[in-house]
Parts: C-alpha cells; sequence; structure tokens
C-alpha cells in the first residue's frame, strides 16, 4: 500500500483511501432504524445554521476532541481537511483548513457541520456524524449507531472551538 517515491502514487493512494473511507462511513452513518441500537440519537434543536445546545448538556473534552480529530480509525478529519497538526505528515486538502476554525464559527455552527453538515450544503462529501438519515445497506453491526457518539462530538466540538489563531502561527508557535 506505501508507494512513497512515485510522483504520483501519493495521489491515487489517498484518492484510494478516500473512497474506501466514504464507503465505510456511508455505511456507519446509515442505518433503518435507530432503536434497533436500544440507544436512539438525541433530538437536536437547529437554530438557522447552528445547534446552540450541548448534545449531552456539558462541554466536551479538549484533548479527547484533538485525539478523536487525529484518528484515523475514528474521526478520519484529516483524509479530508489540513489544520494545526505539526505531527500530522499526510493531511488533506479536499476541505477547508481547520486552523482558525473557531475563531470563524460559532460551537453552535460547528455542532451543527459536525451533526449533519448536509443541514448546511446538501451536496456536502463530509460525513454526518451523528446522524442515522443515510439510507446505504449496512452491516448489522453498524446499524442504528452514528459515527460519533454524542460525548464524542461535544469534545471534538471543544476543540475545534479552541483553535482560534491562524494556520501558521498554530504550526509553527509564534
Ligand atoms: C470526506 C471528507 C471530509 C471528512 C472525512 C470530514 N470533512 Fe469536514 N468538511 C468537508 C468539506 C468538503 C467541507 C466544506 C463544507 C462543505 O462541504 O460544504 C467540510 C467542512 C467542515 C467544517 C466547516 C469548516 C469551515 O471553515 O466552514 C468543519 C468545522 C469540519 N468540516 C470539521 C470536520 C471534522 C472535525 C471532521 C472529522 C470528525 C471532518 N470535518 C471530516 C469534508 C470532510
Amino acid at each position: 500500500m506505501v508507494s512513497h517515491d512515485h510522483p504520483g502514487g501519493l495521489r491515487v493512494r489517498l484518492g484510494r483511501r478516500v473512497a474506501l473511507t466514504l464507503l465505510v462511513l456511508a455505511s456507519a452513518a446509515s442505518a433503518t432504524r435507530a432503536e434497533e441500537a436500544g440507544q436512539p440519537l438525541r433530538p437536536v434543536t437547529i437554530v438557522g445554521d447552528a445547534i446552540p445546545a450541548s448534545l449531552t448538556g456539558a462541554a466536551g473534552d479538549p484533548a479527547r476532541g484533538r485525539a478523536l480529530v487525529l484518528d484515523r480509525t475514528r474521526g478520519l478529519c484529516l483524509l479530508c481537511h489540513a489544520g494545526p497538526f505539526p505531527e500530522e505528515r499526510f493531511q488533506g486538502n479536499l476541505a477547508p483548513d481547520l486552523s482558525g476554525v473557531g475563531a470563524r464559527l460559532s460551537e453552535g455552527q460547528l455542532r451543527l457541520r459536525l451533526v449533519d453538515g448536509r443541514r448546511v450544503n446538501p451536496q456536502t462529501i463530509m460525513p454526518a456524524y451523528y446522524s442515522l438519515a443515510a439510507r446505504t445497506r449496512v452491516a448489522r453491526a453498524w446499524q442504528g449507531r452514528p459515527i460519533l457518539e454524542a460525548g464524542e462530538i461535544e469534545d471534538v466540538v471543544t476543540f475545534l472551538a479552541s483553535l482560534r489563531g491562524p494556520a501558521r502561527d498554530q504550526r509553527t508557535g509564534p
């Protein structure tokens, strides 16, 4: 799978990974009934382009949120996004850089984009991390489960809200 030397190799490899990942995420996000998992999604209230209230009623943990964003088996955010993560060599360029996103968007706006970005842009390729609305056939193990749990969404929201500086400062330090 690794092809460091070929100039086009990385692009091909990432292209395949994006396709595969989207397939996996689409499957994970889709379900027939939330009740099947015994854990229906918590109700969310959308106001404008935001979900103002925390899904759990509490603030998230930014360190756990950062770990989720970097985790290539959970959030997978860096498949599409870049951000202030100097330790990560491969970052995506299919989506806006997450540097400074906490200064551009409110917590509520960040929350809606994670929960279900289709509410903002119906054509988005970004997975809906807390939605069961997709309609793809999925394996039983993945039915009725959002990609991230409510508490994990809050961890990521709290972390993203803390990203306030321009990309350059966050990458290299002041
Ligand atoms: C498959 C690609 C993909 C993945 C994976 C993905 N995103 Fe996105 N994301 C996008 C795209 C594309 C946009 C631009 C909005 C749109 O599609 O209209 C976006 C927009 C955003 C925005 C709004 C940014 C802005 O400046 O307006 C945030 C915040 C965000 N994503 C966070 C995340 C986080 C956190 C994760 C991981 C949990 C993630 N995204 C995973 C593709 C992705």
